[in-house]
């Protein structure tokens, strides 16, 4: 079987952790004679911007449509303001191939460092589904009587039916097939219209699960509890901006941003799904050599899981365990003094040796 995967590496460190995590698709195909896959990279990002004044190609979005995934490193840079790299690159891959579901695990490894006293392993194994399309991320507003005293902006947060239910039940497939409990964050009770109609969707299709237990948070009290409790956490869904939110404070618990990634997903495979670190281009780190490249890792993790080789995904979780509890080849972040590469080195040898 070929896979083909579009390679974006983007801004800052984006190049430098994306050339470890295709070092680790390279492992995989030299020790499984069954796979391929084949690259092919684009150039977009902020570099791209200063040189064309746009972030992507005007047909930069239906030649990416023609790839089984996209690998994407980081976006945003000084120089370019962060709406403009976001909006123009980032966020319209994600709306324009429906890549509804953000799929962000929270999960301790085994030899990653926890900042929480007491707090080991088996408290933190969450697995966060944050929609990825529309709620407050949904670009509608305004800005009126700029410069003046009458300035306003309104910034619209968007919550259709459909958006809101198909993330919410994916989520409680998800906790079905996992036999996991599923938290739904919120805050319905100041933001009156959103919140409490997403609240009224997670209950109604709850009724079709009677086997899940359920908890609903509100966005506040959960992230105290995260912090005090993060046990109590197994599939979680949560909207745009709250997922986002929860999702660095939770990759904050799981041993920091280096190490954690997130899949954004088409389940229904109509568009190719996109895999990413959590982190951003990091450019007060950039060009050193200092980055992790873990959480790219993982993401080819979830790719190879998109591709229907769990067993794989999870040799490569296995492999990077190796690598943390044997604390030899661990970036700065890690309190380590090993290059990104050489991280990445370690990482394919163990791996090799565990698919072997
Ligand atoms: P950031 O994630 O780039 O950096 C935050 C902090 O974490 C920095 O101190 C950085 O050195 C550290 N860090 C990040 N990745 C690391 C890694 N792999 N290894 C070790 N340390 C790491 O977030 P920040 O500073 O808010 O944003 C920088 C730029 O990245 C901005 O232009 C922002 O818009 C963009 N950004 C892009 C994202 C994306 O492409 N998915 C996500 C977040 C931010
Ligand atoms: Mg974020």
């Amino acid at each position: 079987m070929t896979y083909r995967i579009a390679v974006v590496p983007g801004d800052g460190v984006g190049p430098e952790v994306i050339a470890e995590g295709v070092k680790i698709l390279n492992t995989v195909e030299a020790n499984c004679p069954e796979l391929r896959f084949e690259y092919t990279y684009f150039p977009f990002g902020c570099e791209y911007y200063l040189k064309h004044g746009r972030m992507i190609d005007d047909d930069g979005i239906e030649r990416l449509s023609a790839f089984d995934a996209i690998y994407l490193g980081a976006v945003g840079y000084p120089g370019v303001p962060d709406h403009i790299s976001l909006w123009g690159l980032l966020l319209k891959i994600r709306k324009s191939f429906d890549q509804y579901v953000n799929l962000r695990p929270i999960k301790l490894l085994n030899g990653a460092p926890c900042p929480i006293k007491n707090v080991g392993q088996k408290d933190v194994d969450m697995l966060f589904i944050r929609e990825n399309t529309e709620g407050e991320y949904a670009g509608e507003g305004e800005w009126l009587n700029k410069g003046t005293e009458l300035e306003v902006a309104r910034q619209v947060g968007i919550f259709t039916r459909k958006g809101t239910e198909r993330v919410i039940r994916y989520a409680f497939e998800l906790a079905k097939r996992e036999q996991k409990t599923l938290t739904s964050i919120t805050k319905g009770n100041a933001l009156n219209y959103s919140m409490v109609f997403w609240d009224t969707i997670f209950r109604q299709v709850a009724l079709d699960y009677p086997d899940i237990k359920t908890s609903s948070y509100h966005v506040d009290a959960a992230s105290m509890l995260m912090i005090r409790d993060p046990g109590r956490f197994q599939v979680v869904v949560a909207s745009n901006l709250f997922g986002d939110i929860l999702t660095d404070l939770g990759a904050e618990i799981a041993g920091g941003i280096g190490l954690a990634a997130g899949a954004n997903l088409n389940p229904e495979r109509d568009y190719p799904s996109m895999f990413e670190p959590v982190h951003g281009s990091a450019p007060d780190i950039a060009g050193q050599e200092k980055a992790n490249p873990i959480g790219a890792i993982w993401s080819v993790s979830q790719m190879l899981d998109h591709f229907e080789r769990p067993d794989l995904g999870e040799k490569v979780l296995k492999a990077v365990e190796g690598v943390l509890k044997e604390g030899i080849a661990l970036t700065p972040d890690l309190a380590g003094k090993a290059k990104t590469a050489e991280v990445g080195d370690a990482v394919a040898a163990q791996l090799a040796s565990l698919i072997r």
